[in-house]
């Protein structure tokens, strides 16, 4: 396993010996494949890669991931060779949720940029003209994924009086919209309407580049995009492109197509916020995670079924 935090190294070794993954090397499918051997248990991160070669070690009975997304494991992999995959959902709600408005009003307002010129003595006096934003309090905010997290932003979004768009394939119960104030929308009316567009999909074949060219040139030219998904749910090269054009005003990114990597595009962009995947990064949240985490581990090496099982047909 990686480093987690308390209570999660107590509850691990009261089940399991733990060996720690190896802090030298690039964690690729094959390092991690090779630490893992003789291991029952693997409790991976978001960046660890679990494939087939990984999911075929002997003995393997599952593989607990501290995130609430999965993308970097094969699911039907596991499920095909009975390793069972979990993940820490419901706890980092709130603090993502806290992240995508942080982001959307520190974009919205210019809130880095203004530090950075505070800071190299740039004020010299109050000036009509300074650092002007957009506002956020009654603009219209699309939420593109409505899950948990896209309610939370709904939420938030309540009390800054915002029309607030959401586009999920699945539609809200009508209590659940009547209480959020939110209407479901088409993709395409949802990017011609908002003024901020906050993404909260998983990532998966179906949501890849699901913000491309054709969705920039429709957005309006004061909008401003905040991902705190995935990366690739983001066509990155467009993007860069979209705001090179000015097809939109900013974006607050804290997700990257090729994490940890940032494309240098966005790194040259005032306009941009760019935070290192930190949306669930409070004491409290990440802490929640690592225990939660090592509970699923737990549990599945007593023989039991994990209360955040993402394969149930795995152990019924
Ligand atoms: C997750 O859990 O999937 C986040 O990206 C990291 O907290």
């Amino acid at each position: 396993m990686h480093p987690i935090l308390d209570p999660g190294p107590a509850i691990l070794a009261e089940a399991v010996e733990v060996v720690p993954y190896p802090q030298d090397r690039p964690l690729d499918e094959a390092n991690i494949s090779q630490a893992a051997a003789g291991c029952i248990g693997i409790l991976s991160q978001l960046m660890d890669p679990i494939r087939d070669t990984v999911l075929a070690t002997p003995g393997l009975r599952c593989v607990s991931n501290v995130a609430v997304g999965f993308d970097n494991i094969d699911i039907p992999a596991a499920t095909a060779r009975k390793v069972m995959i979990t993940n820490t959902p419901g706890v980092l709600d709130d603090a993502t949720s806290d992240f995508a408005f942080t982001l959307l009003m520190a974009t919205a307002r210019r809130v880095v940029e203004a530090d950075s010129f505070t800071r190299a003595g740039k004020f010299h006096g109050w000036a009509i003209d300074m650092l002007l934003g957009q506002d956020i309090f009654g603009a219209t905010l699309g939420i593109i994924g409505i899950g948990r997290i896209g309610r939370g932003v709904a939420h938030r979004a309540k009390g800054f009086n915002m029309r607030v768009l959401y586009y999920d394939p699945q539609p809200l119960p009508p209590e659940a919209e009547f209480q959020l104030s939110a209407t479901r929308s088409s993709l395409d009316r949802l990017i011609a309407e908002s003024d901020f567009i906050s993404v909260h999909v998983p990532l998966t074949p179906e949501t890849k580049h699901l913000l491309s060219t054709p969705q920039f040139e429709q957005m309006k030219r004061n909008a401003i995009l905040i991902n705190t998904s995935r990366g690739p749910v983001v066509d990155e090269a467009a993007l860069v492109q979209a705001l090179q054009a000015r097809k939109l005003t900013g974006a607050g990114l804290d997700v990257y197509e090729r994490e940890p990597a940032v494309h240098p595009g966005l790194i040259a962009m005032p306009n941009v916020v760019l935070a290192p995947h930190i949306a669930s990064a409070t004491v409290r949240t990440r802490s929640e995670m690592s225990a939660m985490a090592a509970r699923n581990m737990a549990t599945a090496v007593r023989g039991g079924r994990p209360p955040n099982l993402v394969n149930p047909e795995v152990k019924r």
